[in-house]
């Protein structure tokens, strides 16, 4: 008999290890099944290298697979979970708009800084300035604050570009980004941020330059195409027909819609077999049922609480509502200068459980294994699974409960990535 090779990296005696596992295996985790993953008292977590190797109760230990050099993390008193996924993040850009918060505070709504040249246009103007070192530089300090939040996967968007020079020098920058640092980068397409300033007024022959121009050289430096549906970005129609031409180049899809308006992009986006749809504050209950079954229980409906927190709006998506007519549901911070400056994802998933409904069991379900699949990384994180990339989280809490409770804390108290303590 072969003799097994001894474990690299063993964590034990876990107050509660939250595996994340249950069915189904082969689509997002939506209804019931959001909150009925597995949870192991008293376990432990063994990798080889950089992969997970076995995921058990104590008792179930194989002792003799601990060699001298296994390095063992002792999780006494902690929660241990899989390393988060933050599925939906504008990483790249200049400057910030601390001055438009200000206006923001005084009763402007983000729609108006939008129209009088702010908003997105504001960091267009500062991204198209800042040079590509400054961008990486900025772009590491960011990603370091989502690793000590214990986001160990993470997909950012293009979209202050707005020009081909621009935005393939942001998808340059957040793959060097991606290169120096551990936590994994996955690239999304987002020149249909809002029409550029060269095409003020005239979205729909924006959309066909980026079409016919830009896209065709997105392609292997980007997984996904996204666009803005929404009043001052982009309409149903025309987001449809540039959603098709990106997928009839090979792109995955996502969506921002159902922010501040219900239009319908959702669903369109859903029957085009997009990945996920973003944001969905004005998506109606109905709407989320109509969004489950075109997408066939496999788009994800990322849901970004801190985003309408931060805009002062009373809208929250019905995240409680969503989960019962079936939609998967993921939560991400959105992070980004304009609508969303935290990266704190624990805070995002304590919001959700308070303005939107989900409990705690579904809440962790959509920082992990169904925010992995809303960027098609459900083979390699999102659970603690044999096989899967070993990024585990060792929490300051025993029990997952505590999790939604300790409202703005980090609970983080160590983060594995790829089997390594980082
Ligand atoms: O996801 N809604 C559109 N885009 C971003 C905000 C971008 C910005 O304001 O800079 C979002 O919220
Ligand atoms: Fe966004």
């Amino acid at each position: 008999m072969p003799i097994a090779q001894p474990y690299s990296l063993l964590i034990r005696n876990a107050a509660q290890v939250l595996t994340l596992v249950g069915p189904p295996p082969d689509k997002p985790l939506a209804g019931a099944a959001m909150s009925e993953w597995r949870i192991i008292d008293l376990g432990y977590v063994a990798c080889y290298g950089g992969s997970i190797a076995a995921v058990g109760p104590m008792h179930e230990l194989d002792e003799a697979l601990i060699g001298p050099d296994t390095r063992i993390i002792e999780a006494t008193g902690r929660v241990v979970m899989p390393g988060l996924v933050e599925c939906h993040t504008h990483l790249v850009f200049g400057g910030n708009r601390a001055d438009e918060f200000q206006r923001k505070l005084q009763g402007e709504s983000y729609l108006d800084i939008l129209a009088s040249g702010g908003g997105i246009l504001s960091t267009v103007r500062k991204t198209r300035a800042a040079s590509d070192e400054e961008l990486l530089a900025q772009a590491l300090h960011h990603l370091k604050g989502f690793r000590h939040y214990g986001v160990t996967t993470l997909e950012t968007k293009t979209g202050y570009g707005l020009d081909k020079p621009t935005e393939l020098r942001l998808l340059r920058v957040a793959r060097q980004a991606g290169q120096r640092q551990p936590v994994r980068i996955v690239n999304t397409f987002l020149g249909a941020h809002v029409p550029g300033p060269e095409y003020k007024g005239r979205p729909a022959d924006y959309l066909a330059y980026l079409a016919a121009e830009v896209l065709p050289e997105v392609q292997g430096a980007a997984e996904f195409v996204d666009v803005f549906c929404e009043e001052g970005a982009f309409g149903v129609a025309d987001a449809r027909r540039y959603l098709q031409r990106a997928r009839d180049l090979g792109f995955k899809l996502k969506i921002h819609a159902e922010q501040l308006h219900d239009l319908g992009g959702c669903l369109m986006a859903a029957e085009l077999g997009a990945t996920s749809v973003d944001h969905c504050d004005y998506l109606t209950p109905e709407g989320a049922a109509h969004v489950a079954a075109a997408g066939q229980g496999r788009t994800v409906a990322v849901l970004l609480p801190l985003v309408p927190m931060f805009l002062r709006q009373a809208q929250y998506a019905p995240g409680r509502q969503f989960v019962d007519a079936g939609l998967p549901v993921a939560i991400s911070t959105d992070f980004n200068p304009g609508s969303c400056p935290s990266k704190n994802l624990w805070l995002a998933l304590q919001v959700a459980c308070l303005k939107m409904g989900l409990t705690p069991r579904e809440a962790l379900a959509a920082v992990t294994l169904n925010a992995a699949w809303a960027i098609d990384r459900q083979q390699d994180c999102g659970s603690l699974e044999p096989g899967k990339r070993a990024d585990v989280l060792l929490l300051h809490v025993p029990d997952y409960r505590e999790l939604p409770y300790w409202l703005g804390e980090n609970p983080v108290a160590q983060v594995v990535i790829g089997g390594e303590v980082v």
